[in-house]
């Protein structure tokens, strides 16, 4: 990051608020329900919660604790703090984010048809049929590329601050849309059905499949709070000493959470409504989901665009910190002018993104690998860092807070539950990757 960045988001409210643009975005609102619908409902909801809880929240302190100490970015950092061979985390971070940001773009490309079709209406009579005739092909590559310009559009010119200031409009647009549409939820004849899908697991669901289903939680968790991927990191080195990580953190993953909660509440009413099994629509769930209850919404044309178009600002804001990462990386090392290393990230992205316009398995491939594998095996190591190795995280940590026993105790649980939990995830992701994948590449239509 040049000081001039550093400067841009050097107040508090600066800092949470781009923190929360970035964690709350298409994890919570696309990708959350889709991996409740894969991993059968209810039980997924449950570990998922244990997971944000008891990892997620003290993982994002590791994150805020090499950032804030450093204050470098996560490629940077390590050096700075006298740990030059930890580097390796710092990259592996960035190329995760690389590859997320190249279907996370297509993703979002959807989300722009989707605003604009609300207009016409074009989805309102046969909502699962819409979307998979429009979300792989040369239409869903268009849309990559006018998400992926518009995105380098803001990061080269170095206007995030605007965006992250529509931040704190979009967060209650978004809250109040989302609210409108549970409530039409629950005034449907298969509400009942979708709430105890949704939020009733079924006694021994959790323990008859928990070897898929805990990866599968740990990813969305790393995912959605933007864990494993530098970002974190990056933001924490603009926070003054006197602020409490803690309180920060929990402010972040509680919204966060919430958000997501509340995206579940607005799709399964919907899709047992409709007849549409969970998980039969995949990467689909949301647009079929509450594309199917827009459409039976007075004024539901206006209520589609203001939806998917709030989506899409939260879409922008995540993407912009996705891409922020790598475009600042090739600032600081290689002496690189914002608009030339934007240019280059960019059409990396957007060339790396391609396969995944064309083909649903692809997606799915890559979302599974980078949330499954690198996101874990990044927060793994950054873990294992401010353990064991790093000696001043406690120091680090303790700034700011009132509660004396708070920060050994999360040293404590970083060491040791933390450590093992991620480690037992990680061999259950690779077993389940190395079972899935031939399969998954059998089935890609473009080999
Ligand atoms: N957390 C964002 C979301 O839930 O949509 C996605 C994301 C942003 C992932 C930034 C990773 C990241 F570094």
């Amino acid at each position: 990051m040049s000081s001039t960045d550093r400067e841009q988001w050097a107040t508090r409210i600066g800092f949470i608020l781009a923190a929360v643009g970035s964690a709350v975005g298409l994890g919570n609102i696309w990708r959350f329900p889709f991996q409740v619908g894969q991993e059968g409902g209810a039980a997924f909801l449950v570990v998922y919660l244990a997971f944000i809880i008891l990892i997620g929240l003290p993982a994002i302190l590791v994150e805020f604790v090499i950032g804030r100490r450093s204050e470098r970015n996560p490629i940077d950092a390590f050096e700075r703090l006298g740990y030059r061979a930890w580097t390796i985390a710092g990259l592996l971070g960035v190329l995760g984010g690389f590859i997320i940001m190249s279907f996370y773009s297509v993703v979002a490309g959807w989300v722009t048809r989707y605003t604009l079709a609300s207009a016409t209406g074009a989805y309102f009579a046969e909502p699962a049929e819409y979307f998979m005739d429009i979300a792989a092909g040369t239409d869903a590559l268009l849309f990559h590329l006018l998400f992926m310009g518009l995105t380098a559009i803001i990061v080269g010119l170095g206007i995030q601050r605007g965006i992250e200031m529509a931040v704190k409009l979009l967060v209650p647009a978004l809250v109040a849309l989302m609210v409108l549409l549970i409530v039409y939820g629950f005034t449907l004849d298969g509400a009942v059905q979708g709430y105890a899908y949704y939020l009733s697991p079924e006694p021994g669901a959790i323990a008859a499949n928990w070897t898929s289903i805990l990866p599968a939680a740990a990813g969305q968790a790393f995912f959605t709070l933007s864990l494993g991927m530098g970002i974190m990191i990056t933001y924490a080195s603009y926070i003054d000493d006197e602020r409490s990580l803690v309180g920060d953190g929990a402010w972040i993953v509680g919204l966060d959470t919430a958000i997501a909660i509340m995206a579940g509440l607005m799709i399964f009413p919907v899709l047992f409504t409709i007849g549409v099994e969970p998980g039969a629509g995949g990467a689909g769930e949301l647009f079929i989901g509450v594309g199917g209850a827009i459409a039976g919404l007075p004024g539901s044309r206006i209520i589609g665009v203001l939806f998917f178009g709030t989506v899409l600002v939260a879409a922008l804001s995540s993407a912009i910190s996705l891409t922020e990462v790598t475009v600042s990386f090739l600032i600081d090392r290689f002496g690189l002018d914002r608009p030339v290393a934007t240019g280059i990230v960019a059409g990396g992205i957007f060339l790396l993104g391609i396969p995944t316009a064309l083909d649903l398995m692809v997606l799915e491939l890559y979302d599974q690998v980078t949330a499954e594998l690198f996101l874990p095996l990044t927060v793994f190591l950054l873990v294992l860092f401010v353990g064991w190795f790093y000696d001043e995280a406690l120091d680090e940590v303790s700034k700011g807070v009132s509660a004396d026993w708070l920060p050994g105790a999360w040293l404590w649980h970083v060491r040791t539950i933390i450590l093992v939990v991620i480690g037992i995830t990680l061999i259950l992701s690779i077993q389940g990757l190395i079972e899935t994948l031939p399969e998954t590449i059998e089935a890609i239509e473009l080999l």
